[in-house]
């Protein structure tokens, strides 16, 4: 098992396989569709292009892809931010402490472009993930509030 960098021609298919349980897992009332997986397609082209904003790392089980962090380089009022917009495991390698590596190698990015900060967004719901982020090091600064009407 080892993180290594997202090679565009060999995990571009494994990564887009991969975003419709990533979204459903998150986002109860999400539908995975073809446009959907077009512009995620599209997204991760992009990335894979431009390897200074965007930090792809795979975690590889002997060829196989077990799961990928991806951080991209942001900009917002307070500054720039490493933003760690997806973090996967296939479900077999999940429960494991194998997030943690898949966080440092993120975080290792962020630092590397000279940032201070890595954020992220989370679904409350989605408990393996937030104790995944408290482990980590992550505090809550905003909340998202939503009621039904
Ligand atoms: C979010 C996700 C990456 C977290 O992965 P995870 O496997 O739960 O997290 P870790 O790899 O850190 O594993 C930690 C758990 O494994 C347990 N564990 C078992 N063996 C371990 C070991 N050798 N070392 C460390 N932890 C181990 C820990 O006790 C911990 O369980 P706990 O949280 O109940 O205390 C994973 O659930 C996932 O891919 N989910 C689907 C995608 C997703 O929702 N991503 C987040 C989007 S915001």
């Amino acid at each position: 098992m080892q993180i290594r960098a997202y090679r565009p021609q060999h995990d571009f298919r494994a990564l887009l396989d991969a975003q419709c349980d990533l979204y459903q897992l998150n986002f109860p009332r999400f539908i995975c569709t073809p446009v959907f997986l077009a512009d995620q397609a599209q997204r991760l082209r992009v990335a894979g292009r431009r390897p200074l904003e965007n930090g792809i790392f795979i975690l590889d089980d002997n060829g196989a892809m077990a799961g990928f962090v991806w951080v991209a380089v942001r900009m917002d009022l307070q500054g720039a931010y490493g933003s760690v917009d997806q973090v996967y495991l296939k479900p077999q390698y999940r429960r494991q402490g194998l997030g943690s590596l898949l966080m440092q190698a993120a975080e290792d990015f962020v630092r590397r472009q000279g940032l201070k900060i890595a954020r992220l967004y989370v679904t409350q719901e989605n408990h393996d993930a937030v104790r995944l982020y408290e482990r980590s090091g992550y505090a809550v600064t905003r909340y998202e509030m939503e009621r039904p009407l």
